[in-house]
């Protein structure tokens, strides 16, 4: 990103790389643990489990990706360390279930997180509404994508 199109953005840029990062941290515990849940899931129906899952997963790490791009557009550094990412994470890592063939339970996390998910990127979209075009798209997008896993799940739990 250029000088002028850095300058036009009306908020602190620090400040939002810090929650940018915060949300790429959740995105990378999201799509970790969607992705094992996918691995292990066992019991019946287990497939259809696992391709929701995985289609979910998928979408997690390309959020990952474009807040990636973002934050380095704004001029900062995507989180190097593993380690620091649930630290930086805005809700600590869900375990999975012990009983891998407890899907209700898996529907149970995954409802929880995309929740989560949609509270974060709402407040984001409020944060840079007016103030930083780009950045709105980018979470509104995202936010959008949350809605539907959202409704995937809930309508699981509901058959
Ligand atoms: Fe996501
Ligand atoms: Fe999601």
């Amino acid at each position: 990103m250029g000088k002028q199109a850095r300058a036009i953005v009306d908020l602190s840029l620090k400040d939002l790389v810090k929650d940018l990062n915060k949300a790429y941290a959740d995105e990378w515990l999201a799509f970790y643990l969607y992705w094992y849940m996918a691995q292990t899931v066992s019991g019946r129906a287990y497939e259809d489990m696992q391709e929701f899952l995985n289609r979910l997963a998928k979408d997690e790490l390309e959020h990952a990706q474009e807040l990636a791009d973002q934050i380095q557009k704004l001029g900062g550094v995507p989180i190097s360390n593993p380690m620091d990412l649930e630290k930086n994470a805005n809700a600590p890592y869900m375990l999975p279930p012990k009983n891998t063939a407890d899907i209700n339970r898996i529907i149970r996390i995954v409802s929880e997180a995309e929740a989560a998910a949609i509270d974060v990127y709402n407040k984001l979209a409020k944060k840079t509404q007016g103030k930083d075009h780009i950045t709105y798209q980018l979470v509104t997008h995202i936010l959008s994508e949350e809605v539907e896993h959202e409704e995937i799940f809930e309508n699981l739990l509901e058959r």
